[in-house]
């Protein structure tokens, strides 16, 4: 049996967390060996990271240093949680990758698309998922949800205005589009169980 590694990727709000645990759910009952995990962090140096990351002021980090950061946590968490994972034959979850670095950091902050997988290169040694999920919510419905959660304490990476997360949206469909043997779209607004049938019958193939 070979491991797999598939990631969950969107802009902030779009249920990535929900549909997570509602797939590991799923994919266990199926006797799947099943590893779920997140970035920034996923292995207890990049949780570390992930504190450095999350906290503090808007300008804690420029945006090389904080390019820099998430290549370092995704590193280790490579290094120590997903490849070992994989070896031994489980499927990962992992909530956002290498893509959201993309999306968010290789965009906007001098740095480009070449540059961040550049870093994931040396980093990472390149892994990339087999099959990456773009979960997308229209601005409108990603508005009302981003408010909620903002009202319950944004986090430094959060905290970002609704014409930027619009931005974001249309990279990650950018990025999507340019490689589609890996990339399934998957409209997010309905009902959570609708989502997670809608992903696993995706998956169906493998199991
Ligand atoms: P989340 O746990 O809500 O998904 O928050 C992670 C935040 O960090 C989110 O705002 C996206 C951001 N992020 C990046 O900017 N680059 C990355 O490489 C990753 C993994 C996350």
């Amino acid at each position: 049996m070979s491991g797999r590694f598939i990631t969950l990727e969107g802009g902030e709000g779009v249920g990535k967390s929900t549909q997570i645990r509602a797939l590991a759910a799923a994919l266990t009952k199926r006797g799947v060996d099943v590893v779920t995990t997140r970035e920034p962090g996923g292995s207890p140096g990049a949780e570390a990271i992930r504190t450095l990351l999350m906290t503090g002021s808007d300008d804690r980090w420029d945006a090389r240093s904080e390019a820099l950061l998430f290549a370092a946590a995704r590193a280790d968490h490579v290094a120590r949680t997903i490849r070992p994972a994989l070896a031994r034959g489980a499927w990962v979850l992992c909530d956002r990758f290498v893509d959201s670095s993309r999306a968010y950091q290789g965009a906007g902050g001098g740095l480009t698309d070449a540059d961040i997988l550049t870093l994931h290169r040396i980093g990472s040694e390149g892994l990339l998922p087999d099959r990456s999920f773009l979960l997308t919510v229209g601005t409108d419905e990603a508005a009302r949800r981003l408010s909620v959660r903002d009202a319950a304490g944004a986090d430094r990476m959060g905290s970002k205005s609704a014409d930027y997360q619009a931005r974001l949206s249309a990279r990650f469909a950018a990025i999507a589009a340019a490689e589609p043997d890996r990339w399934r779209v998957v409209a997010a607004e309905g009902a959570a169980d609708a989502v997670t049938s809608a992903i696993l019958a995706e998956l169906e193939p493998w199991l």
